[in-house]
């Protein structure tokens, strides 16, 4: 399974500090799928729409993955546009990802309705926004993985 994983952070980008968030996400999903072997393309990206949204497209093109995940840029400040940037890119949004990881984060976190993360579909490739923090990783993915291996099962045509 081939997984991309993206990191949108202008300060990360510079080197300002380190990405903790994307390998977070490289170790929870591996945990999730225990039985896959697991192929990982990263990117780490300052927050410019057009470069997300072309990060996104040779993401789901070229490298043919099937889950694309994103951490970063969801929030309400200026230089947020993953949101944006995912939308243009997908053709059928499934918002359900977004409104579970508001509604459950809600109850540890109340800051985490300032995320707008939304998740969709592109050609084949599910493509799931994450918050930014590393520890909000560790609270939303694992309440996705469900959701995630339904979907992944019906882009395979297998069910
Ligand atoms: N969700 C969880 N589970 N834990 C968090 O710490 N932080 C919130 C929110 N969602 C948070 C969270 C905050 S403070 C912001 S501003 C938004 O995610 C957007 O973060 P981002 O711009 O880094 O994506």
């Amino acid at each position: 399974m081939k997984v991309g994983r993206v990191t949108l952070s202008d300060r990360a980008a510079q080197g300002v500090y380190e990405d903790r968030s994307g390998p977070e996400i490289d170790t929870l999903v591996k945990r999730a799928f225990p039985k896959e072997s697991i192929e990982l393309v990263t990117r780490l990206l300052p927050d410019d729409q057009s470069r997300i949204e072309s990060a996104l497209i040779e993401l789901v093109k070229i490298e043919c993955c099937d889950l694309v995940i994103t951490t970063g840029g969801t929030g309400p400040s200026k230089r947020d546009h993953t949101p944006e940037a995912t939308l243009s890119v997908i053709t059928k949004e499934l918002p359900g990802f977004g409104e579970l990881v508001r509604m459950e984060s809600y109850k540890k976190v109340p800051t985490s309705i300032l995320s707008r993360s939304t998740a969709g579909i592109r050609e084949q490739t599910l493509i799931i926004n994450l918050p930014g923090n590393p520890k909000a990783i560790g609270e939303c993915l694992p309440l996705l993985i469900p959701a995630i291996k339904e979907c992944l099962k019906h882009l395979a045509g297998e069910d």
